[in-house]
């Protein structure tokens, strides 16, 4: 029987360790792990002090997940009763199971982006009066770079400026949802401590293109990272010998993994092209980072498209009834690229050109 060849564009999040990882796991030794929780994980603390100086802040914490890093994040920079800004599209909005309400206390208000960035004078409208007894206090604002829900869009360092001066001046802290920061830096060629350098906390993935199986880190100054460890211990993020989890990131940051995002960079607008070349109802998204947009200008049976393409081997999701997403990682090269715009080209010609 010929097996399937399986091209899984769902996510980075289902990229695997590399060979050096599992050898640094190997490597391990009962001496390189401890409690965390007591902050005797000596591969925590070296994972927490590497990230925080790649990412240019005082200090970072090692947490679950994105979401989780998120929620600290949140936590740590409000309080309940306050209300904040989220992009209406952003992740923190759509798909964190609403836990800066029921955790957090939080009223959230939504702001419109071009792409992530809001016109600031819509923006000014949404403050609230912090004089009125009536209402809530504006507290934080949040974006999110790359934009995952925009396509991979990224949010340039000047126009984090823009937003850093608009947070000050409305005493507003603001939080950047950076868990592709670093495919925005490798896209812009710029250092990721510009996209950081203007915002009071981030939160970046291990476990999307650097390829690790779990964890995320959250970054700030001291005081913030005390806040944080506090609100990841009521989350339940508390590990003991975290370590053996840790070690996955601590190679990926020592090994630079953070440049191979270029290989996905690549890939994406190859990708891309291939789709493009098709003469069919369709618009594809130019990719900036890792993530295609193929967006569907007239047909509504998306959901039936992507089960078409799932029995070709070529997995999606679709993040709207209209559009496709297809992410590249490790773990597709060049031919899985080109496999799955011959397999994606058959299935849509299927469905679009009738
Ligand atoms: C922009 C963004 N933020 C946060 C998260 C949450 O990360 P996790 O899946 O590790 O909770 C994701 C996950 O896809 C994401 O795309």
């Amino acid at each position: 029987m010929i097996e399937l060849k399986i091209v899984d564009l769902r996510s980075d999040t289902v990229t695997k360790p590399s060979p050096e990882m599992w050898e640094m796991l190997r490597s391990l030794e009962n001496s390189n792990i401890g409690d965390d929780v007591e902050g005797e994980d000596p591969t925590v603390n070296e994972l927490e002090e590497k990230a925080a100086k790649i990412i240019g802040k005082e200090a970072s914490l090692f947490v679950t997940s994105g979401t989780q890093g998120n929620l600290v994040s949140l936590l740590s920079l409000t309080k309940p009763g306050d209300e904040i800004l989220l992009e209406e599209l952003s992740h923190i909005y759509k798909n964190e199971v609403g836990s800066a309400a029921r955790i957090g206390g939080l009223m959230v208000r939504t702001y419109p982006s071009l792409k992530g960035i809001p016109r600031f004078d819509q923006l000014q409208k949404l403050i609230r009066d912090k004089e009125d007894i009536h209402e809530p206090p504006t507290t934080l604002f949040s974006i999110e770079n790359t934009h995952n829900y925009h396509g991979g869009v990224i949010i340039q360092p000047e126009r984090i400026k823009d937003m850093r001066d608009f947070s000050k001046k409305n005493d507003l802290k603001l939080h950047l949802d950076g868990a592709r920061i670093f495919n925005a830096s490798v896209g812009l060629k710029v250092p990721v401590t510009e996209f950081t350098k203007y915002v009071d906390s981030v939160m970046f993935c291990l476990s999307k293109g650097l390829s690790c199986p779990v964890g995320s880190i959250v970054a700030g100054s001291k005081d913030f990272i005390t806040n944080a460890r506090r609100y990841r211990k009521m989350l339940g993020g508390g590990m003991r010998q975290a370590g053996i989890i840790a070690s996955f990131g601590l190679i990926a940051l020592e090994q630079n993994w953070i440049k191979r995002l270029e290989e996905d960079h690549k890939n994406a607008k190859q990708f891309a092209e291939g789709i493009e070349s098709y003469d069919l109802p369709i618009k594809v998204h130019k990719p900036e980072t890792n993530i295609v947009i193929v967006e569907l200008l007239k047909n509504s049976r998306i959901f039936k498209i992507i089960t078409e393409l799932g029995k070709e081997g070529i997995r999606s999701f679709n993040i709207s009834k209209e559009k496709i997403r297809f992410v590249t990682h490790y773990g597709i090269d060049e031919d899985d690229i080109q496999y799955s715009i011959q397999k994606i080209g058959k299935v849509l010609s299927n469905f679009l050109s009738k």
